[in-house]
């Protein structure tokens, strides 16, 4: 049978947007390795697709001297070595002839104006009209001179917007002091807060399954669902960035962030439309609702030594960088509970780690089993309860587990899996969350961006975890690398009678 080729609605669907205005971007730290491995491969995959404006420029500001050329050549070699799509010169060209690079280090004065300069020369040269969105990709001790720079010589002409990295902030004063600068000089309507998670077409699928399907969102509550497991597993260490990740831990790395967004999506009300406000509104309300654990709730681990796949890798407190005695945490499980009529007594089981057995991001819905199943001749293992699983990544899908009749004799039941794989339906390359995500700022569109009283009740919530954390000192390291990390884990699902998932 011929293979019919399949429009790709993906594209169909970027097609259909809006196209952005002229404009010039200014990636702050554009020496960096987010330039290299996704702003610059994302500008270069959103241009393949024609999707960037015909009259774009990009200015990369960094201590770093350097120049245009330099600056051209670094970057074709990163989207060389990151993009996703082929490299076509041609395609190159088009980005490179309207790329500019501005040594500046804001901690001297005379930086913003060369940046000022390049900017009004690639309104003159390439006509972006005075339309900037200035990138921080910056630490964020670095965030405050900069904002204030550029804040205070704002463009008279065209608009101003802000696309701001994580970490933001580290608990929740310092977050709204940030916030408090940002809107000294921007408008929230301007700032774009990223969690590179809801740029991942797996993620905003989250949305698509619920809303766009009438058959979940009547089952979508507690009277039929028995509770939810988020897992964000990564095999990966902490990758050099032990700087960071020694004040962050997992906690601020991840489930402050990330998980939280992940929660949010699952539990949040149907929006009343898809406009920015209304799907932020609703996930504020989960955020809001969210009961605060209490200690037993929430476990820690830090990793030792151990294996992944077959190699053996050292312990955390070995990385460099990282303290011998780090109480950095690299694991956190927690039961979390919306109280809200939804979700009210429904667990929300949590994970998220480094060095766990296995990469894998999923949402698993787990119903409640069948009231009275009427079948004599069963199996004990064949009466496991309906499961919906999101894998977020990798094998991006869709599976729903459900009991299926044995082949012969009797009735046995096994459970088996309806399974949607992005691959097969749409046959299609992923797009990286960062095309996604650069793109809807360009049209200013901020429904996948955090905004500032979502960020806020996130660190509401991890402070008073941390809070309760200073009192005691858990033995670390408490798993080994290449595991699902500490038993405490598993202790804190078993006393409900449940058991993580591990398929
Ligand atoms: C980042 C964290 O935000 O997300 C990293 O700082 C983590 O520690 C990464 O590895 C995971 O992102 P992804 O897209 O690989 O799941």
């Amino acid at each position: 049978m011929a293979i019919v080729e399949q429009e790709n609605p993906l594209l169909e669907g970027l097609a259909l947007r809006r196209t952005p205005d002229p404009c010039a971007m200014v990636i702050f730290g554009a020496s960096g390795d987010l330039a290299h491995r996704k702003i610059f491969p994302a500008l270069y995959s959103l241009l393949y697709r024609r999707l960037l404006p015909e009259h774009f420029g990009v200015i990369g500001v960094a201590r770093t001297e350097g120049d245009d050329d330099q600056f051209r050549e670094d970057m074709k070699e990163a989207v060389k070595k990151y993009g996703r799509d082929e490299f076509r010169d041609d395609v190159w060209e088009k980005l490179a002839e309207g790329m500019r690079w501005v040594t500046a280090d804001f901690a001297d004065e005379g930086g913003e104006d060369r940046i000022i300069e390049a900017l009004n020369e690639l309104d003159e040269t390439r006509g972006t009209r005075g339309n900037r969105v200035y990138y921080l990709a910056v630490p964020p001790s670095a965030f405050e001179m900069i904002v204030e720079a550029m804040g205070k010589r704002r463009s008279t002409e065209g608009w101003t917007r802000l696309i701001v990295e994580k970490p933001f902030g580290y608990d929740l004063h310092s977050a709204r002091e940030l916030n408090a600068l940002l809107t000294r000089y921007f408008e929230e309507r301007e700032i774009f807060r990223i969690d590179h998670y809801l740029g991942k077409e797996t993620v905003q699928n989250v949305l698509a399954l619920r809303f766009a399907n009438g058959i979940f969102e009547p089952i979508w509550n507690r009277q039929f669902i028995d509770h939810v497991q988020i897992t964000v597993a990564e095999t990966i260490g902490i990758e050099g960035r032990a700087a960071y990740y020694e004040k962050a831990g997992a906690i601020r790395d991840i489930f402050q962030n990330h998980l939280l967004q992940l929660l949010a999506l699952t539990a949040m009300e149907p929006p009343i439309d898809f406009t920015a406000d209304s799907v932020r509104n609703e996930k504020v309300k989960v955020l809001k609702a969210m009961h605060t654990p209490g200690p037993k709730s929430v476990v820690r681990g830090q990793y030792g030594r151990g294996f992944i796949e077959g190699v053996e890798v050292s312990g955390y407190r070995e990385e460099p960088g990282v303290a011998p005695d780090s109480m950095t945490e690299t694991f956190v499980a927690a039961k979390l509970y919306v109280d809200s009529w939804r979700w009210a007594d429904t667990p929300f089981y949590v994970r998220m780690g480094k060095r766990l057995a296995r990469r894998e991001t999923t949402i698993a819905i787990q119903f409640k089993a069948a009231p009275h199943p009427p079948f004599e001749e069963t199996q004990e293992e064949g009466l496991r309860p309906n499961v919906l699983l999101v894998h977020v990544q990798p094998d991006e899908g869709v599976s729903l587990a459900i009991g299926a009749k044995m082949p012969g004799q009797g009735m046995r039941i096994r459970t088996v899996h309806m399974d949607f794989l992005y691959g097969g339906a749409f046959r299609t390359g992923m797009p990286e969350a960062y095309e996604r995500l650069i793109l809807d700022c360009l049209v200013g569109d901020q429904t996948l961006f955090t905004r500032a009283d979502e960020i806020e009740e996130q660190w509401l919530l991890v402070d008073t975890i941390v809070a309760a954390w200073q009192r005691d000192r858990p033995a670390f390291p408490n798993y080994a690398a290449g595991t699902w990390g500490p038993p405490s884990s598993d202790a804190l699902i078993r006393r409900d009678g449940r058991e993580w998932r591990r398929t």
